[in-house]
């Protein structure tokens, strides 16, 4: 699966990542369970059988794919430096996981692990860092996972961690050490390698020390040259491979049917809260670790805050909710955003612009058929949009469709699609004036949003805040809609919404 090779690559060139990757790939894939022998710093198949089976380092996700993720990215970094003639050099690529991130005192967040990290290495303890070597002189690259130093006081507190000799079998690493070699390995390294290019995102450092670290050893070397791996990195999350899709699509199912449950307990006078509480719930009781993101509970008129979050007001009689909820299933998210009339039925007004939301979107998700960009989704929105509450009166004739798709922008002034996978805003280095392609997973999201201070619509619209969001899977046979299971249709909506009024 190395796509889209570089043809003017020679084969002598690459010859040695794929040796690499076939090495890697049969002799680590033989190797015992380490977790026979002690715990880990995360959940493994002797664990959690529950949850991994034998050679996946996350659930769905093994050992080999891991191990091809790094082949990928060092074939890119390969391509990359040919093509500024500098695949003779060595290049070593640095890839630090995040620290813990503390609320007060010794009290921590819950840990979120930095995702690029992740997806090269599947390891979900704090302070580690991911090494790459490609030397000139060896012609094999060389994975390192450095894990934090065994420390019995810290581990009564907060767990085992991931000793490094069991990195090589469990995650498939060429080599495991413990961070306090950290340092030194890089001083010899600089020492060996004088002629560097060096691979670290120095723009969005994930780790402190690490940083600091990089900077010192940067500072001492005299031929370097430094690149930002991030993007790389990014194109290959972009597409999704089988077992990412498989968990993406396990994420939108628990998500649907978490909405179709806190649809269906609405009623005048809930709380924002509890509707909160209860997308929650039932995401977590459906195997989701958490929620992705905080969710938008919007009641009536605070609908047309697009960021709000307090949601700490009851819902009247005769209002919508705007629910923007999605879980994470074993580090995959879903997006999704559902709008409903609290007491099961819509007013003529609200059933009037959810239509046309409605509407736009099912052409918007048609439109993926023709694999456009995500910035020419945006315009089409704009346009549909304009087009449709034009019909319905709302927007005047305009003398261009320029101005028609401003007037609708002026009512939807936030973007119609972003790409989706382990982040919510997923692989950002990423522009959205390419085309989508088969294996990405992006959102299409258009709303329309009529504050209680709109002074150009009537009356009657105002408090209307209305988004649809759906998660939708590209591939060669056109768009599969991923959230295809949470209702959508306003009779639909209405029955769901109407079943536990009292
Ligand atoms: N939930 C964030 C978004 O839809 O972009
Ligand atoms: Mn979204
Ligand atoms: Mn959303």
């Amino acid at each position: 699966m190395f796509r889209k090779l570089v043809s003017t690559i020679a084969a002598s060139h690459i010859g040695f990542l794929r040796r690499y990757c076939i090495r890697t790939n049969t002799a680590k894939s033989k190797a015992s369970n380490p977790a026979k022998c002690r715990a880990l710093g995360q959940p493994t198949s002797e664990t959690h059988p529950h949850l991994i089976n034998p050679d996946e380092v996350t659930p769905l996700i093994t050992k080999t794919e891991y191990q091809h993720r790094r082949c990928q990215l060092i074939e890119s970094i390969m391509q990359k430096a040919i093509k500024t003639s500098e695949y003779q050099k060595n290049h070593l690529v640095i890839v630090s996981g995040a620290s813990k991130q503390y609320m007060s005192d010794k009290i921590p967040y819950f840990f979120r692990q930095n995702t690029d990290f992740l997806y090269l290495t599947g390891c979900q303890e704090p302070d580690c860092c991911l090494v790459i070597s490609i030397d000139e002189s060896s012609n094999e690259p060389c994975s390192i996972l450095f894990t934090r130093d065994k420390d019995d006081h810290a581990e009564l507190w907060d767990g085992p961690r991931t000793h490094p000799e069991d990195v090589k079998s469990f995650f498939g690493m060429d080599r495991g050490l413990p961070m306090s070699e950290f340092e030194g390995y890089l001083r010899s390294y600089g020492r060996a390698f004088r002629d560097l290019n060096l691979w670290y995102d120095f723009v969005t450092p994930s780790q402190k020390n690490i940083h600091t670290s990089v900077c010192n050893f940067m500072s001492d070397l005299s031929n370097k040259k430094w690149e930002n791996p991030r993007s790389l990195i990014h194109k290959l999350r972009l597409y999704k491979s089988p077992a990412e899709i498989a968990l993406m699509q396990k994420a939108s199912d628990i998500t649907a049917a978490a909405f179709v449950e806190t649809m269906s307990c609405s009623r005048p006078n809930i709380g924002e809260n509890q509707l909160f509480a209860k997308i929650d719930y039932e995401c977590r009781m459906r195997g989701a670790e958490f929620l992705a993101y905080p969710p938008v509970v919007a009641g009536g008129n605070r609908a047309n805050i697009i960021h709000y979050i307090n949601n700490n007001q009851l819902v009247e009689d005769g209002e919508m909710v705007l629910m923007d909820a999605g879980c994470e299933y074993h580090g995959y998210a879903s997006d999704v955003t559902r709008t409903w009339p609290v007491n099961g039925k819509f007013t003529s007004q609200q059933r009037e612009i959810y239509e046309v939301v409605y509407c736009v979107q099912e052409e918007l998700i048609d439109l993926c058929n023709k694999c456009p960009t995500l910035d020419a989704l945006f315009e089409s929105m704009c346009y549909l949009l304009g087009k449709r509450l034009q019909e319905i009166g709302l927007i005047s004739i305009q003398p261009s469709n320029t101005y028609l798709m401003k007037a609708a922008y002026q009512l939807c002034p936030h973007h119609v699609s972003h790409y989706l996978g382990m982040d919510i805003h997923d692989t950002p280095s990423i522009n959205r004036n390419i085309k989508i392609e088969p294996g990405m997973v992006i959102t299409v999201e258009p709303g329309i949003y009529i504050s209680n201070n709109n002074k150009s619509l009537p009356k009657s619209y105002h408090g209307i805040g209305i988004r649809i969001e759906d998660d939708i899977l590209i591939t060669v046979n056109g768009p599969v809609v991923l959230s295809r299971k949470c209702p959508k249709h306003p009779d639909e909506i209405e029955k769901i919404a109407s079943e536990n009024q009292s």
